[in-house]
């Protein structure tokens, strides 16, 4: 699994409850991250970097794109590229918008580069029985630094939502995707703002439900053998990796490995 850094531990979070049997590696590009503001074709080339690290590395079995951005850039060419199953996290949260809505309108917030992507649009597109679906996609640039700040509750944090969620509020949705793998931290601000009859749809869950049903279908479940192990490895400064992800992933990011780009 990877991210550009730690939002991706969401996604880990969630799967490491639903399947604490299966290993884990997780690689934060710490080193690069930013990717929300990067363009298109410099995240997609890290990801294809990323991605082969991995199977070198690693011998992976699955690869999981918790990163919106990175999804939105690259899912399409590391699926054809990689010969094992890519599963990333802009299908499974646009899937569970669509089923959760009422009204039929809904929203996705995320980075101006998962955004600017239209990638929900055109995955919504792909989806059957969806042309009744409205959807309203939102940029939220300042967010993840709060989160990398470690700074997910307070008053500037609430303001800098309340502004940002403005047009999201008019949209007048039923359902909202957090788009971004960091987002599920400023769930209850987020919540705050757009009010207890918007449902949050987050797609660190969704996806560790895609990630179950595709290995039962594969049959790829590692079986009940106890002692998973779960690494972390980042390309930025490792003390920092750690002490932050731990707060934000709990106590099974004992410690984080480090890799330098060459
Ligand atoms: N992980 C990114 C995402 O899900 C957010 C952080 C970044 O901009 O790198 O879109």
């Amino acid at each position: 699994m990877f991210d550009s850094g730690f939002g991706g531990l969401t996604v880990a979070r969630a799967l490491i409850d639903l399947l604490p049997n299966e290993h884990l590696v997780y690689f934060g590009d710490t080193g690069r991250y930013p990717y929300g503001s990067k363009p298109q074709g410099d995240v997609a080339k890290y990801a294809l970097e990323i991605a082969d690290f991995l199977v070198a590395e690693s011998d992976i079995k699955m690869l999981v794109v918790a990163c919106n951005t990175a999804a939105a850039a690259a899912f399409e060419e590391l699926s054809e590229r990689l010969n094992i199953p890519v599963v990333g996290v802009i299908e499974p949260g646009v899937r569970s918008l669509a089923e959760v809505t009422a009204t039929g309108r809904v929203g996705v917030i995320g980075t101006v580069g998962t955004i600017d992507s239209g990638a929900y649009q055109h995955t919504l597109a792909t989806i059957p029985n969806t042309e009744h679906v409205e959807l309203t996609a939102l940029a939220c640039p300042g967010f993840v630094e709060f989160v990398e700040r470690g700074e997910t509750s307070g008053r500037q944090v609430e303001v800098l939502a309340k502004r940002l969620l403005a047009p999201m509020v008019d949209a007048a949705v039923d359902a909202l995707l957090l788009g971004c793998t960091h987002y599920p931290f400023l769930a209850r601000t987020i919540g705050n703002v757009m009010g207890s009859d918007v449902v949050l749809v987050s797609s660190a869950d969704e996806t560790a439900f895609e990630i179950t049903r595709q290995l039962d279908e594969l049959s790829l479940h590692r079986g009940t053998g106890g002692g998973a192990e779960h690494r972390f490895i980042s390309s930025g400064d490792i003390a920092w990796f750690a002490d932050l992800g731990r707060r934000l992933l709990g106590p099974e990011l004992a410690r984080a490995e480090a890799h330098e780009w060459v």
